[in-house]
């Protein structure tokens, strides 16, 4: 199983490191435009592989995406991240061209590979991967709502004061402030509904600090985050390689699920060896609808300034 992910700045690294620690890839290759980076990067993280007991080969390469050939996975971090005060949307302009060509340039090495987009603003850049190459849906995915969702179990846990392996929930709709719609009304501690235990105010609380949860750390640290998104797209690319069958939220293209159409969006999805298998329809309540079309029409927005920045 071969990974190779674009971008060797501190989301591309963690992601590298996670893939690495899980021990299920036979190769990890890392790329970067700035000469030696991630040839540093790698080395660093090879380094760390006799101290974690890890045998992925992980390799570092300056924009030669000649050595990037017959990758099974591809994740694009590329891009710049957000500052703080900025949201994801405002990155397209520089983000959508640095999106098209790395999409264009991985899918000539590898014309089998699923790619994974986390680049932003993530749901957009996933529809232009659709738009500017012939892969299938099911080998489009983008990365958000795994992200997104952790960040939710983190608030809910805090909320209930429980360990997290007690908590599970989900994130759906698109990855931005204001487009997350956390499924509280499906969310469950061992299996009772967190309901049960908060009130409807703390509730509220915990799915507003879930949805600025990427803004809050972009503000702490200065730039956005990379551990937990590191963590999730390791998540996702574990779940394809080892043909899990395992459900995340993901952006994939709808067509006519969740009434939606012509549209990158999170929605739940089972993942194994050919990507998304399954679009998982699953009922919401009124609330959760309404905020779904809404989070839609964000996501449709910004799909709108793609002809006129890419
Ligand atoms: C975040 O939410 C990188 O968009 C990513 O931290």
């Amino acid at each position: 199983m071969k990974v190779t992910v674009v971008g060797a700045g501190a989301v591309g690294a963690s992601c590298a490191e996670y893939i690495a620690i899980k021990n299920f890839a036979s190769e990890v290759v890392l790329l970067d435009i700035k000469e030696g980076y991630a040839e540093g990067k790698a080395m660093d993280l090879m380094q760390t592989a006799s101290l974690n007991g890890f045998d992925t080969k992980i390799t570092g390469v300056t924009n030669d995406y000649s050595k990037t050939a017959n990758s099974d996975i591809c994740v694009i971090t590329s891009g710049i991240p957000r500052k703080p005060g900025m949201t994801r949307e405002e990155l397209i302009g520089i983000n959508a061209g640095i999106v098209k060509s790395v999409s264009s340039s991985l899918i000539e090495h590898s014309p089998n590979t699923i790619i994974i987009v986390v680049s932003n603003p993530m749901d957009t850049m996933t529809y232009l991967v659709h738009q500017s190459t012939n892969l299938p849906k099911n080998r489009i995915i983008g990365m958000g709502g795994a992200l997104d969702s952790a960040r939710f179990k983190y608030r809910l846990a805090e909320a209930l004061e429980a360990p997290i392996s007690d908590v599970d929930g989900m994130v759906i709709g698109g990855h931005s402030d204001t487009g997350m719609v956390p499924l509280t009304s499906h969310a469950t501690r061992n299996s009772i509904k967190v309901s049960e235990f908060l009130s409807e105010e703390r509730l509220a609380q915990v799915a507003a600090d879930t949805k600025v949860g990427g803004a809050t750390l972009t503000k702490l640290l200065g730039t956005s985050a990379w551990y937990a998104p590191g963590a999730a797209v390791s998540g996702l690319v574990q779940a394809i390689a080892c043909d899990q069958k395992k459900i995340y939220p993901c952006s994939t293209l709808l067509e006519g699920e969740y009434g939606l159409n012509d549209i990158c969006i999170g929605v739940p999805v089972v993942l194994g060896r050919n990507g998304i298998e399954k679009i998982v329809d699953i009922p919401l309540s009124d609330a959760e609808k309404e905020h779904m079309k809404a989070s839609a029409e964000g996501v449709r927005k910004t799909n709108g300034l793609l002809n006129v920045e890419a």
